[in-house]
């Protein structure tokens, strides 16, 4: 990782820098090349995928930058996360970086335009030159025993724009969403989410999960999931342990220091699926260098995404990781 008197936006608060990122991003994109760069190609049920490395939820929460990241090189990408309606960022103090562990924090809370606004930012874009997946979250005002309805009408919403849908109910930071992963709720949250998937326009469905389970109920989720018809998994999303960092209590944690957890739950995934799984599996967190991302795909993950390595390095992130490929292949 280079040093950080290079990366002039590591010296403006972290919440200035998120505001910029998306111009800067443009800009940026202007001198890239067209082409998405192909390196370990992978195929599942009818997409292609010209690389494995991708774009992870909340990056592109609006679908206003997709064209910019598919100049940077992206495999895939997920918008999102979406909300039905139109909703702010929690109040107060919502992330903050830690430049030693190479982590960040945040408790943004789903900030999001909403399904509209987002359907008619992702209609502008054309043609897809990589799978899109649509990341989808219930507004925080929606209670649990509702929570199915927000994610069934975004399914509809976004069915002639996504190519898959990922279910997010694994983030720390809309109060009471991981409810939704116990045994008492899960089962019964999942199985209108899968309905809507199979009907004509049917799009895969992938659950996005959460570092903070134990192993036993992350097998029991997954195993749960593939009964009911899901088509793959996220893992994972940030965790509310704290490394011994100063971060605030309450949020989600990010980076370096999730890989060891993030690890561990791809492990879990691979043995409860078994050799002859059908569901995609796609590895986040913690995933820091291009060594991280080779170590994921070596493992056994058929994709992996990236949120807070781009904050450190920058977008050309995806275009390094392809160099290091071609470098790895000749030697
Ligand atoms: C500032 C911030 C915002 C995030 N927002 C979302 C989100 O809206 N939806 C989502 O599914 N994940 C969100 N995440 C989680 C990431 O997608 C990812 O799962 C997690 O950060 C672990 O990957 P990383 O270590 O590469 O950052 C967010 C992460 C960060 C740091």
């Amino acid at each position: 990782m280079k040093e950080f008197w290079m990366k002039p936006w590591l010296l403006i608060p972290p919440r200035w820098a998120h505001e910029l990122g998306p111009y800067a991003l443009r800009v940026s994109s202007l001198f890239q090349s067209d082409e998405i760069p192909q390196w370990h190609p992978r195929k599942w049920r009818n997409f292609e995928f010209r690389n494995p490395l991708g774009l992870a939820g909340g990056v592109d929460k609006n679908g206003e930058n997709v064209k910019d990241w598919w100049n940077h090189g992206v495999g895939f990408l997920e918008v999102g996360t979406v909300t039905p309606r139109p909703q702010n960022a929690n109040p107060g103090k919502i992330m903050a970086r830690d430049l030693n562990s190479y982590s960040l924090w945040n408790r943004m809370g789903f900030p999001s335009y909403g399904a509209d606004e987002v359907l008619a930012n992702l209609k502008l874009i054309g043609t897809h030159r990589t799978p899109l997946f649509l990341n989808l979250g219930k507004n925080r005002d929606t209670s649990l025993d509702k929570a199915a309805e927000d994610y069934t009408q975004l399914m509809r919403t976004f069915q002639d724009v996504a190519d898959a849908y990922v279910i997010n109910i694994s983030s720390p930071n809309t109060q009471g969403l991981r409810l939704l992963q116990n045994s008492e709720n899960f089962e019964k949250f999942l199985a209108p989410l899968v309905k809507e998937s199979k009907k004509s326009n049917s799009k895969p469905l992938i659950i996005k999960l959460s570092p903070d389970e134990n192993d036993e109920s992350l097998a029991r989720m997954i195993t749960t999931s593939v009964r009911c018809g899901v088509d793959g998994f996220v893992l994972i999303n940030t965790t509310t342990q704290r490394f011994g960092s100063h971060f605030p209590t309450e949020g989600g944690m990010s980076g370096a220091p999730l890989k060891k957890r993030s690890l561990e739950c791809l492990k879990i995934a691979l043995e409860t699926l078994g050799k002859n799984r059908e569901q995609l599996l796609i590895s986040a967190g913690g995933i820091m260098t291009s060594q991280d991302v080779f170590e994921r795909i070596e493992l056994g993950a058929d994709l992996v995404e990236v949120y807070t390595t781009l904050i450190y390095e920058g977008p050309y992130f995806f275009q390094k990781v392809a160099r290091d490929y071609a470098k790895k292949a000749t030697k």
